[in-house]
């Protein structure tokens, strides 16, 4: 960090960052390639426990056009089943979130199970041969880390923990597990989702677009990125005032360790998560495609388990605030697109401060697998050499 505040150009060995191709944000062959490559083989942040407090408590994912049920069963274990019913597919739960002892199917009433098993059939004798063995619902791979539930649409996957591991010491000392989610929301852009990530993956916008929100906490100069295998990454930034926007909580626990007063820790995790562990609390955010050129932004307002009238004032404040810095950002993503769908900018251009943009679209790469990409939409494979080991 100290290097970082007194530097004048960029390190020496620091290598030469190859355009990347503007088809890649635009074209809906890249985009397939993401769903077979990315999306349908990767762990990804389904939500936090705080979300399901008591058994039989629910909520849906709905990304990726896919409904997966995310539940607490009567031994506390949290389990993930797709939202289909096995008669003839009608989705059992249309609520985004709520509490069911057993999942009833709206269409004709077959009744399953927390832990998936198909228990009931109305008229069952009309059946012939069915099993209700071997009918229960399909499940997805479920996992959690810290709090955090994971799914993966890949049975052959690796161990959530395994995938986390390069970034996971940077978490020591933050208490994710014990936090609630204080709020939720969803917002819509008109741009691909990699575009919308960038954003959160530099702060060299910092100075002109939040001069008055964010810039006046945050030392820009003193921005230091870890790249971490799998794609990870850890992002150390000192604070100006000693604090964040998140910093300015009524409560905080004691048992959050100095380092995240000091800095803002942010922790892209691979692909789609970005967050930055302030004392306070913090947005956690997660990037999904909604076709090539729109996207959505799910924002968890995260914060600490106190059940107060100025605690829930605060994170109603805070809703407004995370708002407006995002509104800040956004604003631009859709002229971005349009640059890259009209042809008129073929490549985008990144240097040193926006190296994690690049270490993401490698990664990106490497998770589809190199050689089943276009030459003419690959990046070129060059900063391996710069990865925290
Ligand atoms: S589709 Fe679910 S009971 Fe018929
Ligand atoms: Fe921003």
């Amino acid at each position: 960090m100290e290097a970082q505040l007194v530097r004048s150009e960029h390190p020496a060995d620091f290598p030469y960052l190859p355009p990347v191709p503007s088809s890649r944000y635009t074209d809906p062959g890249f985009a397939q390639l993401e769903h077979d490559g990315l999306w349908m083989k990767n762990w990804l942040l389904a939500g936090h426990i705080s979300e399901l407090p008591e058994a039989g408590s629910y909520f849906l994912f709905q990304q990726l056009d896919q409904s997966v049920i995310i539940s607490r069963a009567k031994d506390g274990a949290i389990r993930a089943f797709h939202n289909s019913c096995r008669h003839r597919g009608s989705a059992l739960l249309l609520e985004q979130k709520g509490k069911a002892m057993r999942f009833v199917c709206p269409y004709h009433a077959w009744g399953y199970s927390l832990e998936g098993e198909l228990k009931s059939v109305p008229d069952l004798h009309d059946f012939t041969c069915l099993n209700k063995a071997d009918n229960g619902l399909k499940s997805v791979r479920c996992e959690i880390n810290r709090g955090m539930i994971f799914i993966n649409f890949d049975e052959a996957a690796e161990p959530l923990d395994d995938f986390l591991a390069p970034q996971s010491a940077q978490k020591e000392g933050y208490p994710i597990e014990n936090m609630v989610v204080k709020d939720r929301l969803l917002v819509e852009m008109d741009c691909n989702w990699k575009l919308a990530l960038h954003n959160f993956l530099e702060i060299y916008h910092v100075a002109t677009v939040h001069a008055k929100t964010l810039a006046p906490y945050l030392n820009s100069q003193s921005f230091v990125i870890a790249l971490f295998a799998n794609g990870h990454m850890r992002f150390a930034t000192r604070k100006k005032k000693g604090d964040s926007i998140f910093d300015q909580q009524l409560y905080k626990p004691d048992n959050v360790a100095d380092v995240f007063s000091e800095c803002t820790i942010a922790l892209p995790t691979f692909p789609n998560t970005f967050f930055a562990l302030d004392p306070g609390g913090f947005s956690l955010q997660s990037f999904w495609p909604a076709g090539p050129d729109k996207s959505i932004m799910e924002v968890r307002l995260m914060g600490w388990d106190v059940d107060t009238e100025a605690d829930a004032q605060h994170w109603q404040a805070m809703n407004g605030i995370v708002r407006n810095i995002l509104s800040e950002d956004l604003c631009l993503f859709r002229s971005i697109q349009r640059s890259l769908t009209q042809g008129t900018i073929p490549h985008l251009t990144f240097g040193y401060q926006e190296r994690a943009l690049y270490w993401f679209e490698e990664e990106l790469d490497r998770r589809i697998g190199i050689t089943s990409i276009p030459e003419s939409q690959r990046v070129t494979q060059v900063l391996s050499e710069q990865m925290v080991r």
